[in-house]
């Protein structure tokens, strides 16, 4: 009989500091950096994130997303034998935060590592969580999208830093014999490092290059619209389904704009596609299990609907999962 992997409870959490818009043109006008409500809405649909305090890190954020997606799946954290966590700002260089975050559940020995693959971290991390228990490498795995993107930011950049915001998602993914994960589609094209990076690194005790986020947006827009829309049918063909038959898209959170784009080439209208980017802002790899969860919680995502999750984000990466829920 064949082994198929299914998504049986997720998780989320959002850290209890809230800026909106106005708050956050309040605290930039005191750097001297002039934005408004209105052009962020305008540009990018978001309305407010929320950011971490200086003492909490990823994991600590992914333990809360964790712990909720055990819960709903009725799973206890010693039975969990694999653990990815997607983020770009891991609590440390090394080891993984996926090995931090394991110690903070309590427990040990299963594997644990970390994928870097910016925004498209969570998609990559639940293609290969499939892949693995497909294969009988696992049976029950724990994945996770967790990001602190306000420690990357240069809040003088009024261009980036009014993008962004902390969270974590997270879902329990099984071993079953009935279909939920039914195609994956992953890419990059490392030609596109520059218009989206962190350039520095450490080296010799110090910070070498830049540590904070540097984009060029409008590059960014054009390329994503693009692939996202390419992978969604790409993932569609290998398990021979159609659009119309997608009860939710559920896309990285972005930009409003660029789902709406994405939405329209796909012929889908925004009433099937889950929004949450005007209350989180672009959380990164935690950006679309946030998504997954407040819909799921919120009773718009069902169970037994179809499902497509699609990332986009640095490296240039890109990719899909096609799911039953
Ligand atoms: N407040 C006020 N004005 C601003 C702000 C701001 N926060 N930011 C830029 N502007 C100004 C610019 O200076 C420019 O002014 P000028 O015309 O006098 O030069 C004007 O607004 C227009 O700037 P553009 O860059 O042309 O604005 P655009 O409509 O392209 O929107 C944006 C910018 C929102 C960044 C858009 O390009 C975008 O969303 N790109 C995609 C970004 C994205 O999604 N990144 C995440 C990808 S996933 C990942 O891996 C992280």
């Amino acid at each position: 009989m064949k082994r198929y992997s299914r998504i049986t409870g997720t998780g989320s959490y959002l850290p209890p500091r809230r800026l909106s818009n106005a708050d956050l043109v309040i605290e930039l006008a005191g750097k001297g950096v002039e934005t408004s409500d209105d052009w962020i809405v305008e540009r990018t649909g978001i309305r407010a994130r929320h950011f971490a305090a200086p003492d909490v890190c990823s994991s600590d954020l992914a333990l809360h997303a964790a712990t909720s997606a055990l819960q709903a799946a009725g799973v206890e954290a010693q039975a969990i034998d694999l653990i990815i966590v997607a983020t770009s700002t891991p609590d440390m260089v090394f080891p993984s935060t996926a090995c931090i975050l394991q110690h903070k559940l309590g427990v040990g020995g299963s594997a644990a590592f970390d994928v870097q693959a910016v925004c498209s971290g969570f998609v990559y991390a639940l293609a290969i969580a499939d892949a693995m228990i497909q294969t009988g490498a696992a049976n029950k795995a724990l994945v996770i999208g967790s990001e602190v993107f306000s420690r990357i930011l240069d809040f003088t950049d009024r261009t980036t830093c009014v993008l962004f915001g902390d969270g974590a998602g997270a879902v329990v993914l099984e071993a079953s014999d009935r279909p939920g994960i039914l195609a994956t589609d992953l890419h990059a094209d490392g030609k596109h490092v520059g218009i989206l990076c962190v350039p520095g690194n450490v080296s010799g005790g110090k910070v070498i290059g830049s540590p904070l986020l540097t984009m060029d947006g409008q590059a960014v827009f054009k390329l994503a619209v693009g692939v996202l829309e390419q992978s969604a049918r790409a993932v569609l063909a290998k398990a021979e389904k159609s659009t119309s038959e997608v009860d939710w898209l559920i896309p990285h959170q972005a930009n409003i704009r660029i789902m709406q784009s994405t939405a329209k080439r796909l012929k889908m209208g925004m009433d099937h596609v889950i929004v949450t980017v005007d209350q989180h802002g672009n959380t990164s790899a935690a950006s679309i299990p946030l998504a997954l969860d407040a819909g799921v919680r919120g009773g718009k995502i069902l169970p037994g609907q179809l499902l497509m999750l699609e990332g986009v984000g640095g490296g240039f990466t890109w990719g899909s999962v096609l799911l039953n829920l």
